[in-house]
């Protein structure tokens, strides 16, 4: 262990060394610049305490190409997977790496076929525990993303997150799909969830494979709706443990910017069906499962040192 802190202190110091070397080089020498910076960003995010950024993405490359590069700024970023769902049609990697050097490889992954759960495949080219899943139209902070994967870290058995929503149960049994309220005014208390969607959250590597083995029933009902796959993926994880799916994480800055895409794809939230098929999914699922697996929870975790973000009633 010992051994290991003082060789890790050495390399440290070497790469200081050569990189104080290279500043006092002539500005020629941007091979021997751009191989330092490649060993240090290798070097200071190994598959163990990094993560990698799985990014689905269909018909909005502009928005696309502000997202990898806003990404890339995230030091324990490993690498970064694009679920390219534009069938037909080439990924911009060239455009891309015109825009280099970019610290961070992104990796396009062509699709054959559009579907929604094609970004749930146990993909190879993901070589840490961690995944970060994030929709193609929504900003977090770098900020928020190092704080929510420290969280993980403690939890990495459940779906660390942003955005939590619930399952509201009926007198008659039938369970439909809610949003979330940070409090209850009514009872006093506050709200719970039980569900952390997954276009914006952290979860365990082999929850992609334990999502191939699922009955094909589930794979079917979310292929049949183009929706529910991370209701899908909050019964897994939920079944898996016997915990609750999910721990709410607060954003402190988390943006929805589907408006600034030029190319007009909006997503399918703004579908008026959109809610009625999830409430149909959750019904489903538990009739899949025999039982309905999701458990309640009212834990939030939020960054101290930041009040004015604590827990006042706001929709998020
Ligand atoms: C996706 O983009 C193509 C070409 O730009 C367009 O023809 C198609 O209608 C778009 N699809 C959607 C769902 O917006
Ligand atoms: C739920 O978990 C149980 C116990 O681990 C397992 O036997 C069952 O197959 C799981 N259900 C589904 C639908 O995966």
């Amino acid at each position: 262990m010992k051994m290991r802190r003082v060789t890790c202190a050495l390399v440290l110091i070497l790469l200081f060394l050569l990189g104080a070397l290279a500043a006092l080089l002539p500005s020629g020498n941007e091979d021997l610049v751009r191989g330092i910076q490649r060993r240090i960003s290798r070097y200071s995010s190994s598959p163990q305490d990094s993560f990698t950024l799985i990014m689905q993405t269909y018909n909005r490359t502009d928005l696309l190409l502000k997202m990898l590069n806003h990404y890339q700024a995230m030091p324990q970023l490993h690498r970064v997977v694009v679920v390219w769902n534009n069938v037909g049609q080439d990924p911009p990697q060239e455009l891309w790496e015109s825009l280099g050097p970019h610290p961070v490889p992104v990796i396009f992954k062509k699709q054959s076929v559009n579907l929604m759960r094609n970004r749930l495949q146990n993909l190879p080219e993901v070589e840490t525990k961690a995944v970060l899943m994030m929709d193609d139209d929504t900003l977090i902070s770098a900020h928020d993303i190092s704080f929510a994967f420290s969280v993980w870290q403690l939890f990495p058995s459940q779906i660390v997150g942003f955005v939590p929503r619930k399952h509201v149960t009926s007198s008659s049994g039938i369970f439909s799909y809610g949003s979330f309220e940070l409090q209850a005014p009514d009872t006093g208390r506050g709200d719970k969830y039980s569900m952390i969607l997954i276009g914006a959250a952290f979860f365990h590597k082999d929850y992609l494979r334990l999502f191939q083995e699922l009955p094909r029933s589930i794979h079917e009902m979310i292929d049949q709706t183009q929706n529910c796959d991370d209701i899908a993926m909050n019964f897994l994880v939920a079944n898996h443990t016997g915990m609750s799916s999910g721990v709410l994480v607060k954003p402190i800055d988390m943006r929805n910017v589907e408006k600034d895409a030029e190319s007009g794809y909006t997503g399918m939230w703004h579908r008026a069906e959109h809610l009625l098929q999830r409430s149909y999914c959750l019904n489903k699922l538990t009739g899949i499962y025999g039982k309905m697996p999701l458990v309640y929870s009212s834990v939030m975790i939020s960054q101290f040192g930041f009040p004015n973000y604590a827990n006042h009633k706001s929709k998020i």
